[in-house]
């Protein structure tokens, strides 16, 4: 039987949100040209577009919000943010930047030395690979296989590919590899966990080639959660002290925090002890994200993520929020819908290269999915499939991505079971209308990060 797991927090203010009718819908996806990112988000009912700055926060973020203090350079903010992420890691240098991709326009162009280099993943999330490739470098994707067995359980399947991964070391000359990024949970696979065992490994791999070792961890907290319910060892620890674990064996940690620090903007850069990388990291902060106490965020947004950062850690809330995931996931596969098995961290993924096998890759599948479910249910997903991933930069090809998924994924503490219960029906609903569904093409297909602004039409 499907249960859940009561939430531990009760809700004091409230969003109305409002249900419209089919023929709006219609409208509206007509207006949007067919990409569920240009519509505005009064279209829409349940917005699962994504988990990234989309939570709720806490009283005592609120409340922290008002200690702001705005001065541009060293402020109390500043210390109190630097404080609790030195807690967290036991990393020296800590900057703020103003979201995720702040951190990797600062940190990549340092780690990519010369042109023509190489960063390995287990997986690069998007804007990661953008910003390895803005650096001239090149990115390599080095899942294990488990993650590609959609319907078998696995219990990490976000892992990296450990002999693969030493092989192109030996291929490529170790002096042509930037780092070595660990993306924890692993988004594009996904939300699947990375294990400590694996990371452990990952690590003897960097020490003996001496390359430096990268956590891209926006969703750190859910990764440990996973790694106290699977791994062997772990079972009576405490959720913060995995997180340690974690991070003893990285030189770098990345943190886009509208993630798990459960705060609305915001991110950071930690270096374990390298000092002369933290200065050029500061040198570069200041161009492209501001001083590096505020780093683009304000007082008020730094202490919310001090705050956040804690709570995201408190056990008894990640425990609801991966149960939030998996009932919907349980529900899905209970109708025989296909999804990565088991649930990820932050987000059901649908998979829609078997949900339509008649639309071949370059028509789209799983946005024809998407486009279906918000026509159903006013419900908004995302597309992570060949639509996200691009062209060959050298080739001009579409890249036929090895997923086509439609990626439902769940503000945190946000929306309630039975709002879950809406998105499963909608889904089932057009799973079995999954014949009649079309591809689509581009009308209009901007060069970089396509899938943002793209106008689709369907063919
Ligand atoms: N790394 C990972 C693993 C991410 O999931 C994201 C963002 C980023 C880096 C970039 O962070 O958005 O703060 O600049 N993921 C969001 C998502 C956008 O919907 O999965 P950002």
């Amino acid at each position: 039987m499907n249960t859940f797991t009561v939430p531990p927090y009760r809700i004091k203010m409230v969003e109305p949100i409002k249900q419209t009718t089919y023929q709006d819908r219609k409208e509206y996806l007509e207006k949007a040209h067919n990409n569920l990112f240009l519509l505005p988000s009064e279209a829409v009912y349940i917005d699962l577009l994504t988990d990234s700055g989309t939570g709720a926060m806490s009283h005592f973020q609120w409340a922290a919000l008002m200690q702001g203090d705005e001065s541009y350079a060293g402020s109390k903010s500043f210390y109190r943010f630097e404080e609790a992420v030195k807690d967290i890691t036991g990393y020296e240098y800590i900057i703020p930047v103003h979201q995720g991709r702040g951190a990797e326009q600062v940190v990549m162009p340092l780690l990519a030395k010369q042109p023509g280099m190489y960063f390995i993943s287990n997986m690069h999330f998007d804007t990661t690979r953008a910003h390895v490739e803005l650096a001239g470098a090149t990115a390599i994707d080095c899942v294990v296989d488990e993650c590609f067995n959609v319907d078998t359980f696995s219990p990490f399947k976000g892992n990296m590919n450990v002999e693969k991964c030493e092989k192109y070391i030996k291929d490529l000359g170790r002096e042509n590899i930037a780092g070595i990024i660990m993306t924890m949970t692993n988004n594009s696979a996904g939300g699947q966990p990375v294990s400590l065992e694996n990371l452990r490994e990952v690590h003897a791999l960097t020490q003996k080639y001496d390359i430096s070792l990268i956590i891209d961890g926006a969703r750190f907290a859910e990764n440990s959660c996973f790694v106290k319910q699977r791994e062997k060892g772990y079972e009576s620890s405490e959720i913060k002290d995995i997180a340690r674990e974690m991070f003893d064996y990285a030189d770098i940690f990345l943190m886009s925090a509208k993630k798990d620090a459960l705060v609305n903007i915001g991110g950071l850069i930690a270096i374990k002890e390298d000092k002369e990388f933290f200065q050029e990291c500061q040198g570069r902060t200041v161009p492209y994200e501001g001083f590096p106490t505020y780093g683009g965020l304000a007082g008020r947004d730094m202490e919310a993520l001090a705050v956040g950062l804690k709570e995201g850690l408190d056990e008894d809330y990640l425990i609801h929020r991966l149960d939030q995931v998996r009932y919907l996931s349980e529900k899905l596969r209970e109708a025989g819908v296909p999804v990565q098995y088991p649930a990820g961290g932050h987000a059901v993924f649908v998979d829609c290269k078997s949900i339509c096998p008649h639309i071949p890759f370059d028509h789209f599948p799983a946005q024809s999915v998407c486009n279906a479910l918000y026509l159903e249910a006013g419900v908004r997903t995302v597309e992570v499939g060949s639509f996200l991933l691009g062209r060959d930069p050298k080739t001009g090809q579409n890249i036929e991505s090895p997923f086509e998924w439609m990626r439902l994924a769940i503000p945190r503490r946000t929306y309630t079971y039975a709002h879950l219960d809406h998105v499963a029906e909608g889904v089932i609903n057009v799973y079995k209308k999954r014949k009649e569904l079309k591809g689509l093409d581009f009308d209009y297909e901007p060069k970089v990060l396509r899938h943002f602004t793209a106008n689709l039409r369907y063919i």
